[in-house]
């Protein structure tokens, strides 16, 4: 269905991405505004507002699980397995899950991640340098920036860093952000790839210890995560923890080289390890790697700001808007690493809030410091 009407600030047009004037205009103008899907004609609504944002995520009367008939199915079953993982569940189901990752993806086993990742990154570093001194150009971006989050997240799970390309290959087709091969047989090949690792822990009587194992045999209440729901959070790993990584570090590297005062301050205090990880939060809030929320949907009629959303239409926090709200944040245009209070939205709230908010948090400050110590004149 096409739809004549137009929308003032055309939010679904690519240029609306990441335009703080256009965000600024609409929380002064319209902060909760509602826009018609060019593609399928349905209401959505976009809140801009820092306040609104926080509202809207804790309540209940809105959920990840859409209640009405027109949203089309995935076209194929395996598709529809896959996606049935937390992100996209609500209460109870969602409980259940969450409760169950949390036993196993925890602070201590991110903390004691750092000495590997740290190799990681600085083996990366190596490589680039070895391409520089051949006198090649080099892509930061490419060989560094989105490599490092795909190995970090393989690193946790426990799964052979040679299998990198592979993986790389299946997480983008997923993602669609590549078309070397379709998503179905990227779905079966990692399927299968994943039961195979599954199968090994399960009959090992020395499993390593590393997420899959933890995943495996996560128990509470005499309850685990059945195949295919290991399969499905797995993947939701991959999903969640390979792009908005990539975007975060290679975002920030942008944001220091466009602010080279911060940058050489930081530089120049790698040491402070409360200035090293007020920069973290700062670059969090300043990109917003995720730049909006996934959509969730009313469950009923909601008034919220003074506007009626009705059951069925979706809704989308914009964190990018809502993480310059001028009502919260002083000066939010001006990138500064040492900016208290900072608290930003970049992780979400709520029951959706990011599992992998300590490990995103490890990766970019590793990723950051060792790039900086690496390039001091950058
Ligand atoms: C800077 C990097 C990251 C950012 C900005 C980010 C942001 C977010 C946001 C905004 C959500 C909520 C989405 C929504 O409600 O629609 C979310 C959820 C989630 N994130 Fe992250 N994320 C990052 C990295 C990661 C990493 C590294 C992992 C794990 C490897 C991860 C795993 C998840 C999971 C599993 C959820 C779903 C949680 C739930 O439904 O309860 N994220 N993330």
């Amino acid at each position: 269905m096409v739809v004549s009407q137009t929308d003032p600030f055309d939010i679904f047009s690519l240029e609306a991405r990441g335009n703080h004037a256009l965000y600024a205009r609409m929380r002064r103008e319209d902060p909760i505004h509602r826009a018609l899907d060019p593609r399928t004609g349905a209401a959505v609504w976009f809140l801009t507002r820092y306040d609104d944002c926080v509202t809207f995520m804790k309540d209940k009367r809105f959920g990840k699980v859409p209640r009405s008939a027109a949203e089309p199915a995935s076209a194929h079953a395996m598709q529809t397995a896959i996606n049935r993982h937390m992100l996209n569940l609500d209460e109870p189901d969602h409980t259940r899950l969450k409760s169950l990752v949390h036993l196993v993806f925890t602070p201590g086993r991110v903390r004691d991640l750092r000495s590997r990742l740290q190799a990681i990154a600085e083996e990366l570093l190596t490589t680039i340098d070895r391409e520089v001194a051949e006198g090649d150009e080099f892509d930061l971006a490419a060989h560094y920036g989105e490599v490092f989050p795909l190995l970090s997240i393989m690193e946790m799970l426990g799964l052979p860093a040679a299998d990198y390309p592979k993986f790389r290959r299946w997480t983008k087709t997923v993602l669609l952000l590549s078309e070397e091969t379709s998503t179905e047989t990227a779905i079966l090949e990692l399927s299968h790839y994943l039961n195979q690792q599954i199968d090994a822990r399960r009959t090992h009587a020395n499993a390593p210890d590393d997420l899959l194992t933890g995943l495996i045999f996560a128990e509470a209440a005499g309850d685990r995560l059945s195949r295919e729901e290991l399969l499905s959070m797995v993947f939701l790993l991959f999903a969640a923890g390979y792009e908005t990584v990539a975007n975060f570090i290679n975002s920030s590297m942008l944001t220091l080289l466009n602010n080279l005062d911060q940058m050489r301050l930081l530089r120049d205090n790698l040491d402070d390890p409360v200035l090293v990880s007020s920069a973290v939060e700062e670059l969090l809030r300043y990109n917003s790697p995720s730049y909006m929320t996934l959509p969730s949907w009313a469950f009923e009629d909601v008034v919220l700001g003074g506007k009626q959303i009705r059951c069925g239409d979706s809704v989308h926090a914009v964190l990018h808007a809502a993480n310059r709200d001028p009502a919260v944040f002083d000066h939010p245009n001006v990138f500064a690493i040492s900016r208290q209070p900072n608290k930003h939205l970049a992780f979400s709230l709520g029951i959706h809030y990011c599992l992998g908010a300590p490990l995103a948090r490890l990766e970019g400050e590793i990723a950051l410091t060792t790039l900086l110590r690496w390039l001091p004149d950058w």
